[in-house]
């Protein structure tokens, strides 16, 4: 709230601010959930952040924890995204601030239910950019999702931050 403050007394009301922010640190104790994180949501929008990309996990994460919560249920559409139906829940208690849902999204079927059932407002990925720059245009050529295969080697302690960003797995 305080950086919030701060960044908006300096830039003004028009330039748009935004927070990529936790939905849950799927921590064993202690940590946010989503009951924590929607609330600081709604006291985002309330001080006027124009959006809020909703993301998750963290150092404390468990595995087993961020598997078992989190996901819609396989009939719905997204269930690809890993934190779809914590976006549910900040839909519900924010319906008016724009959202992005980031992690897990690689498929196009993915894509379209998001938008299409208003669960947010944007998409928004990060390892598919990596391995297909193009995505994009590989989208609307027809391919029906990324190849990413999620090996994490991008982001691997051998490879990040030792050397330019690459797909390692496409480029070994
Ligand atoms: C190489 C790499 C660097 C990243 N650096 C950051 C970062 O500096 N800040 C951040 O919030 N997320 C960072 N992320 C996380 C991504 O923004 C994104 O939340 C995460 O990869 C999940 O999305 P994805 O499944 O589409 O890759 C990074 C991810 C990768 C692969
Ligand atoms: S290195 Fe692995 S996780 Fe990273 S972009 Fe390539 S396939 Fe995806």
């Amino acid at each position: 709230m305080e950086i919030y403050d701060a960044i908006r007394e300096r830039i003004g009301s028009e330039a748009i601010i935004g927070v990529k922010m936790n939905c849950d640190d799927f921590a064993n104790e202690k940590g946010l959930t989503v009951s924590d994180s929607t609330k600081v949501a709604k006291m985002l929008q309330e001080k006027g952040i124009d959006f809020i990309e909703i993301s998750g996990g963290g150092p404390e994460q468990d595995r087993e924890i961020r598997k078992s919560r989190g996901r819609a249920e396989k009939d719905k559409d997204y269930s690809e995204a890993t934190w779809g139906k914590h976006a549910e829940k900040f839909r519900e208690s924010v319906p008016d601030l724009p959202l992005i849902l980031v992690d897990g999204i690689r498929s196009r079927v993915t894509m379209d239910a998001l938008l299409e059932n208003n669960v947010v407002d944007f998409v928004s990925m990060s390892k598919p950019f990596i391995i297909e720059p193009d995505l994009v245009k590989l989208l609307k050529d027809g391919q029906d999702k990324s190849s990413c295969i999620d090996c994490g080697e991008c982001i691997s302690r051998e490879y990040f931050a030792k050397m330019m960003l690459r797909c390692h797995y496409l480029y070994p």
